[in-house]
């Protein structure tokens, strides 16, 4: 990458799964971090569904990238062919247009992929049988397949295997997000875990870091796999009870349902899920149920290898913990504007433009007409804008930078 740069003037990148929860977090680092080295291109999955391997072909040969990030997933709750073509297909198919344009392929992989238990290495990985979720199954093929390519075919890639993720812009509201959501909206009665459970933690946030650090430094990190954690694991107990003392609300209660017991109200709502649908009632359980187990046992991810390499963490003394303020007022307001969650409105929302539109629109009207409806002077004044040819703007292209 640093030959390319000495080259070129910019890098260029694709991103894929740029409106996503880590995608998003890499598009806004390189677009405000990092402009004058790299120039993104962050297609959506309209524009390029790495399903097609024709869609990859013809968008890569027009934009002729320097690296590719695959940040893209399918839902967690997908069927098995969505699961395969997206999390495994789609992701060797990138793997094999940057192994003939000889570039760097950076893939996120999951937790998904490790046994339960403390310690787990970057060499740890479940056995490949039917009886793994869509989702594992998928994501643990595409890092055989893509370990494979490294040795065989020289794929200049680094795998990065992220654990539960914590930060802005989750806009599905999965894993550490369904949790502070169901806490919010105070329908977890109990604590569904045991005593102690401990599971290791991404901070979104340093990931954009670390994938500058990796397509800097290929010759350390081209053909591995690292853990990219924080360093300390985290009790589940300890983290709910935190987040219900900080939202003061009164659930769960400080009482431990055991994992038989979840089975089993689990096998009845299925149940009546189902009974309900004879009525064209549609009703599912979230997707995360498919991972109720892992709230049982402890899954720790080994982060001494990432430690160990040439990585400097930007901000160490960040955890789940001190980002907890912060992500509760982004999330608390964003499902409040959304009419998710209705109890925290006041705190958090409920201003003045909101007041006026819901009781007097005809004054706020009058006043907008009054002073804001001329034409943007900031817009009006720049004239090197208006003399822009267009192709300048990516945003012509479909892509989301
Ligand atoms: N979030 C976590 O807690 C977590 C945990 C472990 C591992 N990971 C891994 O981290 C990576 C990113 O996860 P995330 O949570 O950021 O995902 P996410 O928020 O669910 O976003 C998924 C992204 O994938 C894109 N996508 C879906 N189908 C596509 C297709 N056919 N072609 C192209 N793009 C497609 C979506 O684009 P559109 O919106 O345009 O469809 C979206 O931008 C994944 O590899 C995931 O396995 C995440």
């Amino acid at each position: 990458m640093d030959q390319v740069l000495q080259k070129k003037n910019r890098c260029l990148g694709v991103l894929i799964g740029g409106s996503g929860l880590i995608g998003g977090t890499l598009a806004y680092y390189f677009k405000t971090k990092t402009p004058d080295e790299f120039d993104i291109r962050a297609p959506s999955s309209k524009k390029l569904s790495i399903r097609n391997a024709q869609d990859i072909i013809v968008y890569l040969k027009r934009v002729r990238p320097d690296f590719i990030i695959n940040a893209s997933m399918a839902s967690l709750d997908s069927d098995a062919q969505l699961a395969f073509e997206v999390n495994y297909l789609g992701s060797i198919n990138l793997a094999r247009a940057c192994s003939a344009l000889k570039i760097p392929y950076i893939h996120f992989s999951s937790a998904a992929v490790l046994p339960h238990g403390e310690n787990l290495a970057e060499e740890d990985q479940l056995p490949l049988t039917a009886n793994l979720t869509n989702y594992a199954k998928s994501k643990l093929m595409a890092e055989k397949t893509l370990q494979h390519m490294m040795k065989e075919h020289d794929l200049d890639c680094t795998i990065i295997r992220v654990s539960i993720v914590y930060g802005e812009h989750d806009h599905k509201i999965q894993g550490f997000h369904r949790l502070l959501f169901a806490i919010a909206d105070e329908s977890m009665p109990f604590l569904f875990t045991k005593r102690g459970i401990k599971h290791s933690y991404t901070n979104a946030t340093k990931i954009p870091a670390f994938v500058h650090h990796v397509l800097l430094h290929r010759e350390e990190f081209s053909g591995q796999i690292y853990h990219f954690a924080d360093e300390e694991p985290v009790e589940l107990d300890d983290l709910i009870l935190t987040i219900r003392a900080y939202l003061e609300v009164k659930t769960p209660r400080e009482i431990y349902v055991p994992y038989s017991l979840v089975m089993a109200g689990k096998f009845v709502l299925e149940r009546v899920a189902g009974f309900l649908s004879w009525f064209g009632i549609t009703a599912r359980l979230p997707p995360e149920y498919m991972f109720l187990r892992n709230v049982y046992l402890p899954q720790v991810l080994s982060t001494k290898k990432l430690q160990e390499s040439s990585f400097i963490d930007p901000a160490p003394e960040e955890n789940i913990y001190t980002r907890l303020p912060g992500l509760v007022i982004y999330y608390l307001t964003r499902w409040a504007h959304l009419n998710l969650i209705t109890r925290f409105r006041e705190e958090f929302i409920g201003n003045d433009l909101e007041s006026d539109f819901l009781r007097h629109p005809d004054e706020l009207l009058n006043s907008i007409h009054a002073d804001s409806a001329t034409p943007w002077p900031a817009l009006l004044e720049t004239e090197e804008l208006a003399a822009l040819p267009d192709d300048d703007d990516p945003a012509d292209d479909g892509d989301s930078l």
